[in-house]
């Protein structure tokens, strides 16, 4: 991969930091910015503060080579030529991103261009940021032909980041300029080329092997919606599952054999149609109100998306009446929880539905026990354990004694416990499944009152 470009990434959260490491792996020289002296000091250190697949390895391989980490963006605007945008966009209490750390960034670099430079959004946000960002930077004095914005969102899941980074479906590019287009093509053309899933030691796709991803052109707005559109729809295809998880419940049928059936029509697809306890994370509830709120904001009516919110809060009161039915009455009973993560295989607990759940049981008076692989640390800082709440270290210390176990993230490993020994540490044989990890028939022949989403009970 001849082409080294120098690559400057601004915000090292989970979008940052993976591009980061992924641009360095693409072959060319990165620096990475925060203003948080601290994350700085251990990003150079070499932790990575996030649980992310290869991102260990990749900062390990690159550190002090390929990537710098520093704090001073006017050092890093200089330096480099393109200059990544990866700062978070909060929602804010109306539901529209806030955007203050995006223009803060913009006024930054403004104040240190000394040279043509390509300025790309890569955060998440609304139409119109392009706009902004182009004349917050003029605004501050600088020459129009000195520098250009482009937008090139992100798709990444956390948990698959760095595979997802350098194996994408689509790469997705929105720039008014040719000048500026060509020099994201540049950026991105050992995936599109081919050329780097060719390397003996490539990272694996989360599939296995990789066609090279197209690249699409489009224009800034385009590119700008195209994310939010994205995450949206589904979200909205998660809450469609739910509700449909919702009448099978009501009617006896499997929304299992349902989802299998529509995910046959390819034009339909089988992803994103598993029921749950509805969706959280950082990005498809903050995203779903972001898009609401634009749409809103230039008088389109775009109802349908405050239902698949509406749905998503619904979800998690159905699973908590479903465990009522399954106890009587919720006072004093002690639940066992397995899983805090918003989804398996993170650390995560913004808007997790498991642990707004764990809210509602303590809300009703249950005593809480809790497990998960990866996320307790992050969930004792928010709720710390109390006489009526208690974080233990296996599924089976979680289990113990419980008048019934939850599970509410999809971890793998919550799909293959020993049921017999839960069965004889259990105080009642109740698992109450948010997740679908189990095979109802299985869960019943070892004794088990089992009730999952949208399936017909078993027990
Ligand atoms: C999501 C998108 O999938 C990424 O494409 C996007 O780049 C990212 O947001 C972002 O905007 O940064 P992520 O939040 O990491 O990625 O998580 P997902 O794997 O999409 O899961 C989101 C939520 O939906 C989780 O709570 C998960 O449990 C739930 N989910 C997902 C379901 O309930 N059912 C499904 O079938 C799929």
């Amino acid at each position: 991969m001849d082409k080294n470009i120098q690559i400057a990434v601004v915000g090292s959260g989970y979008v940052g930091l993976v591009a980061a490491v992924c641009f360095a792996e693409m072959g060319h020289t990165v620096i990475c910015v925060d203003n948080d002296d601290r994350k700085v000091a251990a990003l150079q250190g070499g932790d990575t503060l996030i649980h992310e697949n290869h991102l260990p390895e990749l900062l390990e391989r690159y550190r002090n080579t390929k990537i710098r980490f520093m704090s001073d963006l006017g050092e890093a605007t200089r330096e480099c030529e393109a200059i990544f945008i990866a700062v978070g966009t909060p929602q804010s209490e109306t539901g529209d991103a806030d955007l203050s750390y995006v223009e803060a960034v913009a006024c930054e670099i403004a104040r240190s261009i000394n040279g043509y430079k390509v300025i790309v959004e890569k955060s998440t946000v609304p139409v119109y940021t392009n706009e902004w960002v182009r004349r917050a930077i003029e605004r501050n004095g600088v020459d129009r032909n000195l520098f250009d914005v482009v937008s090139n969102p992100e798709f990444l899941r956390e948990g698959t980041a760095v595979a997802d980074f350098l194996h994408p479906d689509r790469i997705v590019v929105g720039a008014d300029s040719d000048k500026a287009a060509a020099l994201l093509q540049e950026i991105y053309a050992p995936l599109t080329s081919g050329e780097y899933y060719k390397l003996p030691n490539a990272i694996e796709g989360p599939c296995g092997p990789t066609e090279p991803p197209p690249l699409l052109l489009t224009s800034t707005k385009s590119a700008e919606i195209i994310k939010h559109a994205s995450n949206a729809f589904l979200a909205l295809k998660i809450s469609f599952i739910n509700a449909v998880s919702n009448l099978c419940e009501a009617t006896d049928a499997n929304v299992e054999q349902v989802a299998l059936g529509m995910g046959l029509d390819s034009r339909i697809g089988p992803k994103f149609l598993r029921p749950g306890i509805g969706y959280g994370g950082s990005c498809f509830p903050k995203d779903v109100a972001a898009f609401r709120s634009v749409a809103e904001q230039m008088g389109i009516d775009f109802n349908l998306l405050s239902e698949v919110e509406k749905i998503n809060v619904q979800q998690k009161k159905r699973f908590l009446a479903k465990v009522r039915s399954a106890l009587w009455t919720l006072r004093t009973k002690r639940i066992g929880v397995l899983g805090l993560a918003f989804k398996g295989e993170t650390d995560d607990i913004r808007e997790s539905p498991a642990i707004d759940l764990v809210e509602m049981l303590l809300g009703e008076g249950c005593s809480v026990t809790a497990f998960d692989p990866a996320a307790m640390k992050r969930t004792q800082d928010v709720l710390p354990a109390t006489s009526h709440l208690k974080y233990v270290n296996s599924a089976y210390e979680a289990a113990q004694d419980s008048d019934a176990l939850l599970i509410l993230t999809d971890w793998p490993e919550f799909a293959s416990l020993d049921l017999d020994r839960l069965n004889k540490i259990m105080r009642y044989p109740i698992i109450i499944d948010g997740r679908n990890l189990y095979d109802p028939h299985v869960v019943a022949q070892h004794g088990f009152t089992y009730l999952s989403i949208g399936r017909p009970a078993s027990n």
